[in-house]
């Protein structure tokens, strides 16, 4: 069911070194050495692709991670000691929070809403706008975030400095003098890469076990799947959501607005042609990560569903080509999807089997016990 994944492991031969990271303080013979850091072994699932190369200089350790999972759960991280990367991203909600907008310090309203996190050894580029192209990158972005932790990450360094439990576990996992903000990012994207969920019905069905889903599913999933041609009825959905981590990992504007209040893409790349591009998200584990969109806008699936059938925004500047011409209609004249509400359904019930409670429920991702 599983592979292993050598890569990694064969890098974290790159990470024993008997110095301190920035060249200080060199180990002297008689003084007892950090112990190696042990290879973590990633297994990845079997109907996955391979994943996007990831940084040499940080190779998964079973310490580096074990620190990186301790971190997430944080709260010194942030300016009032109230808000860690886990206050926005719970595990049982597959590492959303449940509200339309996240609230990061004093109850701050960010403009957008939380992400999951999972399987994020796939994604070149991180947050609804692609900001952070690798998660040691993104992950001081909350940090500093005014409307997340609102706190320097320098200022957090010096907070773990001053608590017991921290020199040493930064220690087996980065050696000596390894209590710098490099290494706390670091951590964090160990940490990070190992929320893999690929165990819902869907990947079961993928792995080849053909009662995995019901009849229903299983027509959601071909409507789910299937670009409408006037022949075959289709939802167009895995034109963007494709494959087995249901996103190509592009971005576009799927006729939210006519005129989008957030620029999402073009911000980054200041490209008017961007304007009003978001990633396209994976759909994986969607059924629990309600309120949906980058704003939260639409409670249910079965709104989601109810925007790509009838209300695109078609004449949206930048919308998706994808979008376009794309109709149930026999006579191909509609610019409507005209999915039946029997079909509607069925992709929901497929968009249900997505759900990895192996994921939500491992206990190697949870806030770990004092
Ligand atoms: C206040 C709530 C909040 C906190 C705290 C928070 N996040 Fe997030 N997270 C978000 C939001 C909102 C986004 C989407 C940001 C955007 O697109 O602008 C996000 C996006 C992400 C992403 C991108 C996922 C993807 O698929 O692209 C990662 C990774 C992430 N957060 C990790 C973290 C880490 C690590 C921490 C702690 C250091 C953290 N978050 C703290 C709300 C939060
Ligand atoms: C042209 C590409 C495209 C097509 C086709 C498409 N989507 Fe999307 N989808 C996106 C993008 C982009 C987003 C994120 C948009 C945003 O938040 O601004 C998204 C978001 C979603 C979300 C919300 C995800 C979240 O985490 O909040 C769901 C659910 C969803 N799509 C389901 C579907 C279904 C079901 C279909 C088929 C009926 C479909 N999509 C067709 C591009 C597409």
């Amino acid at each position: 069911m599983t592979k292993p994944f050598p890569l990694l492991a064969l890098l974290a031969g790159a990470l024993l070194s008997g110095c301190g990271e920035d060249g200080t303080d060199p180990v002297k013979p008689d003084e007892p050495v950090a112990a190696a850091p042990t290879p973590y072994n990633l297994t990845l699932p079997s109907n996955f692709p391979q994943p996007e190369a990831q940084p040499a200089d940080n190779p998964l350790t079973v310490e580096g991670v074990a620190l990186g999972r301790q971190l997430f759960y944080e709260q010194a991280l942030s300016v009032d000691n109230t808000v860690s990367c886990g206050s926005c991203h719970r595990q049982e909600l597959a590492f959303t929070d449940g509200l339309p907008r996240a609230r990061g310090v004093n109850q701050a309203l960010s403009p957008r809403s939380a992400m999951s996190l999972a399987n994020l050894l796939w994604e070149p580029k991180l947050n609804w706008d692609g900001a952070a192209a690798s998660l040691e990158t993104q992950a001081r972005i909350p940090i500093e975030n005014p409307v997340e932790m609102h706190q320097s990450l320098a200022a957090g360094v010096a907070r773990l400095r001053q608590m017991p439990a921290y020199p040493p576990l930064y220690r087996k996992a980065f050696g000596e003098n390894a209590l710098t903000e490099a290494n706390t990012l670091k951590a964090l994207a160990q940490f990070e890469r190992t929320l893999i969920s690929g165990n819902s019905r869907f990947d079961k069905f993928q792995r080849g076990d053909r009662t995995a889903l019901s009849p229903d599913e299983l027509q959601g999933l071909r409507l789910f799947i299937t670009h409408p041609d006037g022949r075959n009825r289709g939802g167009n959905c895995g034109d963007c959501h494709s494959g087995d981590l249901q996103t190509n990992h592009t971005f576009s504007n799927n006729g939210l607005d006519v005129a989008p209040a957030d620029r999402g893409l073009g911000a980054i790349t200041n490209q008017p042609t961007d304007n009003g591009k978001f990633r396209v998200p994976s759909l994986r584990n969607i059924a629990l990560t309600a309120p949906y969109m980058h704003d939260g806008r639409f409670q249910t699936l079965e709104q989601v569903v109810d925007h790509y059938n009838e209300h695109v925004a078609l004449n949206s500047p930048t919308i998706d080509p994808l979008l376009l011409n794309t109709t149930n209609d026999p006579r191909q004249q509609s610019t409507k999807l005209e999915l039946t509400a029997t079909e509607k359904a069925q992709i929901v019930a497929f968009l249900h089997t997505l759900t990895d409670t192996d994921f939500t429920k491992d206990p190697r991702f949870s806030r770990p016990q004092p």
